[in-house]
């Protein structure tokens, strides 16, 4: 599948109840051609209203951490576990996720990232592995087929828990710094 296929099908997508509530499909956003992947858990409620990954509160926050690092935001690609807001911001379902799983598969081969971060323990337990636990793991890295993956907090959680940012800010550093690491040795 290309591009334009698979946005095609993510727009048009009925594979679960969450398209008869969704304001819009957010699809992801950014470089496609981008070293860095981030993947959060799912559109809040200003993204369902725009169609754009992280522009709410917790968006500006995951921005400010990238400035702080000095990656533009522009440079890496931003998508989510699922396309569609679950009403109320609940965790999404397993079946959510599983109806989902195919389209965020054909974006990672699509980009095929030298590093992918998960943004919060949704993503982390479906994308790294169910015995992940975000307080312990955040920062370890897994190298996974040919790209590196990590976890860090959801800026979500950082507003609720504002002491967690100095954690955020080594991680950010740390993924920034490998970053560096991998395209300097070209690997
Ligand atoms: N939280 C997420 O996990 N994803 C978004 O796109 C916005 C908020």
């Amino acid at each position: 599948m290309d591009w334009n296929a698979l946005e095609e099908a993510v727009q048009n997508c009925r594979n679960c109840p969450l398209c008869a509530t969704r304001t819009n499909v957010v699809f992801g956003t950014g470089d496609k051609n981008a070293d860095l992947l981030f993947i959060g858990e799912a559109p809040g409620e200003q993204e369902d209203l725009t169609g754009t990954p992280f522009v709410g509160r917790a968006g500006q926050l995951l921005d400010k951490f990238l400035f702080a690092v000095g990656i533009p935001r522009e440079k890496v690609y931003i998508a989510n576990t699922l396309k569609c807001r679950p009403p109320h911001n609940r965790d999404p379902l397993p079946e959510e996720k599983e109806k989902c799983m195919p389209y965020l598969r054909e974006q990672v081969r699509l980009i095929s990232p030298r590093v992918i971060v998960c943004l919060g323990r949704v993503s982390a337990t479906r994308l790294i592995g169910p015995d992940f636990h975000i307080t312990k793991d955040h920062g370890k890295w897994f190298k996974k087929g040919n790209f590196w993956m990590t976890a860090v907090y959801h800026p979500a959680f950082l507003l609720r828990d504002p002491r967690k940012k100095e954690d955020m800010l080594t991680d950010m550093k740390e993924i920034r710094r490998k970053l560096d690491e991998l395209t300097n040795q070209g690997e």
